[in-house]
This record gives C-alpha cells, structure tokens and sequence, in this order.
C-alpha cells in the first residue's frame, strides 16, 4: 500500500465534520473547528484507546479545545488527552474532571481516549480557532491503521521539493493490551536516498501507555536501510518529517498483534 492508497484502504474516513453525528474510534476529521462526540450517552469499556486525528484546514491556528459534557468516572477522571501537532505531538492537557479546556497552537491535533474501568459514559469535545497564525495547507497525511488494516505501509520518495509532514497513529482494535503474552508490534525502516545527520528528514517512533514516549528517532546515517523494531500494550505513533531542500526518504512500516505461544 502506498500514500496514495491510504485514502481508499484505511478503515478510517476523512470528511468534513457535521456536528450531531457521532465520531467512531480511528477517525480524521479535516475542519478548523469540529465536534468530537463519543459514547455520549453509553458506557464505555475498560481498557479502550481510542484516538481522533485532527487537521486543521487553513494552516498554523491558535485553537481551544473545550470539554462541553462527559460521564467520566472517577477512575478515569482525566482521560481525554490532547496533543497539539507541531513538527510531532506536544501534549496540551489531559480533560476530565480536573480541567475542561485547553488552547493550543498547531497544524492539527490528536485525542486519545483511554480508560481504566467500565463505570463511566463518553464525551463531547469541541474545537474552535481564536487566531490564523501562519494561513496555508501543509501537506501530509493524518491517518489512523487498526491491526485490522492491511500491513505494510510502503512511504514512497517524494521529490516534489516540498516539504511533508505525515501522522500514523497504530492500534491494536483501539485497545490496551491486558492479555499477559501478547503484545502490539510495529517494525519500521527508511532509506535515505543520500544520507545525512541533520534528522529532519525521517520517521520519529512513539509509544503510549499513560504517555507519549519517543522510542527511536529514525534519521541518522547509521539508521539507512536497519529494520528496528517496537513493542507495546498500548499504541503506536510515527511522526514522519520530509524537508524540502534534502533528498526525500522512503520507508516501509508493518504491525500486528501478536500473542506469544509458550
Ligand atoms: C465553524 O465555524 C464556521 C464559521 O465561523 C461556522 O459557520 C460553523 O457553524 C462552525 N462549526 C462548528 C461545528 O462550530
Ligand atoms: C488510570 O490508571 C493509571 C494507573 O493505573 C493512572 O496513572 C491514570 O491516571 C488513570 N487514568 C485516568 C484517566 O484516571
Ligand atoms: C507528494 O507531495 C505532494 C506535495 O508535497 C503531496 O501533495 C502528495 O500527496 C505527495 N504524494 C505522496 C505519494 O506522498
Ligand atoms: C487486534 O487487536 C485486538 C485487541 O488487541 C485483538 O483482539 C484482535 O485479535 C487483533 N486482531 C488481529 C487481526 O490481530
């Protein structure tokens, strides 16, 4: 599968958001301002990990994320966490019962809904711009692959001489992991056409459990060509960077669940 491909094959859609409908785990929503409404008025599950990408449609905005309404149970009192995208994730603020409203500055945004009990309901989540910074499209793809979706992801060259700012989030059924052998695996690798040590070219791998943690960061000269592999519970997020003004890379990403047989 390459990009381009991406857009008919993955399991998520990409629309412009109307607001009364509700939003399914996995989903982009392409808008300035947006509703996210999940599980508003039915429990939700224990151990969910459920992610919504966000592109905002005219550039660099300064945004405010609002917590309008939610059943969040006690356990699970700050369990919306928001990420502003900016050259990768920076986290904003996790919303619950603590604080309802986070402003942001980015190209984008990511949620990740993560619970540790069953006893609560869902969520209403807005989004709104106060300010254009910087107007313009940036290119790149926010998408969302399921151990469902058809591995691998093959990133091709792309020597447009424009910069690409790509956001692949894995899941494994947007769930935690609880079962004791298995395991959410993701191996990825990159050619660089012409490597150098600058590192704004490549692919930055991320895991989250309870948090974002950068495993590898794929972008050296020693890095050319070597297949690393990645193992978490929870899932996976690779932040790809192609700068403009330096030979384009391609790459390749698989993932699976996998359950160790003892
Ligand atoms: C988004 O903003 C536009 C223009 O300001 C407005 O017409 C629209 O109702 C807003 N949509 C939502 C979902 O807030
Ligand atoms: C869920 O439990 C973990 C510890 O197991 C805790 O760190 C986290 O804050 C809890 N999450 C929420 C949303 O309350
Ligand atoms: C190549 O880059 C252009 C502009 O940077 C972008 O619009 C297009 O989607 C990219 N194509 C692929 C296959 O990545
Ligand atoms: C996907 O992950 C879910 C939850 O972790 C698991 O139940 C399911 O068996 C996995 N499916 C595949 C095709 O690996």
């Amino acid at each position: 599968m390459n990009i381009k491909g991406i857009l008919l094959t993955c399991f998520c859609t990409f629309f412009h958001f109307s607001t009364s409908e509700s939003t399914s785990c996995g989903q982009t929503i392409i808008a300035d301002n947006g509703t996210i409404t999940y599980k508003l008025a039915d429990n939700y599950d224990a151990g969910e990990l459920c992610v919504f990408m966000i592109k905002f449609e005219s550039g660099y905005i300064d945004t405010t994320f609002n917590l309008d309404t939610h059943g969040l149970s006690n356990s699970d009192s700050d369990a919306v966490t928001v990420f502003g995208s900016f050259f990768g994730l920076t986290l904003a603020a996790n919303l619950g019962h603590n604080q309802q409203s986070v402003t942001l500055t980015g190209f984008g945004a990511v949620v990740i809904f993560r619970t540790n009990s069953s006893s609560g309901t869902g969520f209403q989540l807005s989004f709104k711009p106060n300010r254009i910074r910087f107007p313009g499209i940036y290119d790149g793809t926010y998408a969302v692959f399921d151990n469902n979706t058809l591995s691998p992801l093959n990133i091709p060259a792309n020597d447009t001489g424009e910069s690409l700012y790509n956001y692949f989030v894995f899941t494994s059924g947007s769930r935690l992991i609880s079962e004791p052998d298995t395991f959410f695996r993701l191996t990825a690798k990159v050619n660089f056409e012409n490597p150098d040590n600058k590192c704004s070219n490549g692919f930055h791998v991320y895991s989250f459990v309870d948090e974002l943690q950068l495993e590898k960061s794929i972008c050296e000269r020693v890095d050319d060509g070597v297949v690393f592999e990645f193992s978490t519970r929870g899932l996976f997020f690779v932040y790809q960077d192609q700068d403009g003004f330096l030979p384009p890379v391609s790459g390749v990403i698989t993932w699976e669940t996998d359950t160790l047989i003892s």
